[in-house]
């Protein structure tokens, strides 16, 4: 098994630093110098430097020889930016990605997810899936994801070592559901279901027994999918492990109608997770668009998190998640692709898609039509309510990094550049557009693809980045570490 024992360097990096500082704030840090020991960690972060100075004064700083320290240096147009966070995807559903029609959650399960997760039980098909799927997702800047993989033991610990040998840190759930699917894709018992997802820790504690890079994540499929027992025995492991759960919740109006069907003695869909012991502030539950003030008060008294996935959201057409009144509530929130619910496998998409579907609320009824639980009628909010569900750029980024973190329980361990911190992150690079002469075209700098970001000189920084969030995709994506070790580059 390759190990992911950090890069083994010593590694200074040199140049613009972007992250959040606060939800609605980025911080720009010019002319610095990110100092990385080879354990992964940062170990110096100097303003007012550059590689020269970091050379004469601080390496000394920190005992080390400048000739075994490897320098990288932002070129123009470039910016090292926090990796992203994937609070929410589904590995086993890569090969599905753009293939929904017109579907929506129930019909779009039955139609193209469980066979497409059934059919990874072959594994070499799934090596093959997760093998691309991970190297998509870093080539996209994703260093932390939280992995949905499939009911089958030996494919989901396959997914968890390739997680390990490419580098990606990742939370691997193997599915629990045992009942409301198709025959051939089902636990077949409450015990089954608790043994397997038993002999899933065991696998990734054998391959990193300090979960240094790669976790175990209970991981019910949702509440119609799940029988009671199985959700209370996988409460009780919780309470025993402390291990992160995930689940979803409040996705689809007909799934809602379902879960009250199924447990008519809870009080409502969050209630069923909560009389499990599934409610923990460990606890990662995706999508939340139709919740009630009474369900949204109990996640944030406990402490669970959402992971918001307005790309799947907007093509199964589940709805509009209210993010700025989640935030309210104290709730914490970050982004997911929901591969393949949504079609893309890109955070920064789900970043920009996160801005519009704020907009639409803005211009709708402000609650995405979200019914109120009691009265199933669609409250009005005033217009200054919903001016404020605009997401801006600033805080979609958060979301994607700093906000990620936290939901995936890595808060101060990742999603910025503090000393102490873990080196997470991407080296972006924009296209930088050069003179004209007469007659001639316009070339960029030096020639390499940078996709569809334009900068003409004049853009300030904040700029840059709103640039980057709109017209940016993985050709900005110069290169990308996890934990000091160079996991993906396209220079
Ligand atoms: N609810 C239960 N399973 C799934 C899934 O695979 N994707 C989405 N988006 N919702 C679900
Ligand atoms: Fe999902």
């Amino acid at each position: 098994m390759a190990s992911n024992s950090g890069n083994a360097k010593k590694q200074a990096f040199v140049g613009t630093f972007v992250h959040s500082k606060k939800l609605d704030e980025l911080e720009y840090l010019h002319d610095t110098v990110v100092c990385v020991d080879p354990s992964g960690k940062i170990v110096a972060v100097e303003r007012e430097c550059d590689a020269k100075k970091a050379e004469q004064i601080l390496f000394a700083k920190l005992g080390w020889d400048a000739a075994d320290v490897q320098v990288h240096v932002c070129k123009e147009g470039q910016f090292f930016f926090p990796g992203f966070i994937d609070t929410h995807i589904h590995a086993s559903q890569y090969p599905n990605v753009g293939i929904f029609g017109k579907s929506t959650l129930l019909d779009w399960l039955n139609t193209y997810t469980f066979p497409m997760e059934a059919s990874l039980s072959s594994l070499s098909k799934a090596r093959r899936v997760y093998t691309r799927c991970i190297r998509r997702t870093l080539a996209h800047g994703t260093t932390t994801a939280a992995y949905y993989a499939t009911i089958s033991v030996p494919s989901t610990s396959l997914l968890a070592d390739l997680c390990l040998s490419l580098g990606q840190r990742a939370f691997v759930g193997r599915v629990c559901m045992d009942r409301l699917g198709p025959s051939y894709y089902l636990d077949e018992s409450p015990e089954a279901a608790l043994s397997a997802t038993k002999a899933s820790i065991e696998h990734i504690r054998s391959i990193d027994p300090n979960y240094d890079l790669i976790t175990p994540i209970l991981t019910p499929r949702f509440a119609p999918s799940c029988t009671a027992d199985t959700m209370k025995r996988l409460g009780a492991l919780q309470a025993e492990t402390g291990l992160p759960v995930q689940t979803h919740i409040s996705e689809n109006v007909n799934e809602i109608t379902l879960v009250r069907d199924l447990f008519p003695d809870s009080e409502h869909y969050a209630g069923v997770y909560d009389d499990c012991g599934l409610l923990t502030p460990k606890t990662i539950l995706s999508h939340a668009i139709h919740l009630s003030e009474d369900e949204a008060e109990l996640i944030t008294a406990r402490g669970s998190k959402v992971a918001h996935c307005p790309c799947s959201n907007s093509a199964i057409t589940s709805g509009e998640a209210r993010v700025r009144w989640l935030l309210d509530k104290g709730i914490g929130v970050g982004l997911g692709t929901d591969m393949s619910g949504g079609y893309s496998p890109s955070i920064l998409e789900a970043a920009r898609l996160a801005c519009l579907v704020s907009r639409h609320l803005a211009m709708g009824d402000g609650k995405g039509g979200a019914a109120d639980a009691a009265t199933m009628m669609v409250q009005q909010v005033s217009a200054e309510e919903r001016e404020r569900a605009k997401l801006s750029v600033e805080e979609v980024l958060y979301l994607a990094t700093k906000g990620g973190a936290a939901v995936v329980g890595l808060e101060g361990k990742v999603g910025g550049f503090e000393v102490g911190m873990e080196w997470d992150a991407q080296l972006v690079g924009l296209g930088v557009v050069g003179e004209v002469a007469e007659g001639k075209g316009v070339d960029q700098v030096e020639g390499e693809d940078e996709g569809n970001v334009d900068l003409f000189g004049w853009e300030s920084w904040e700029d840059r980045v709103a640039k980057w969030l709109f017209n940016g995709d993985d050709r900005n994506t110069k290169r990308v570490w996890v934990r000091g070790r160079l996991v993906h580059s396209r220079v």
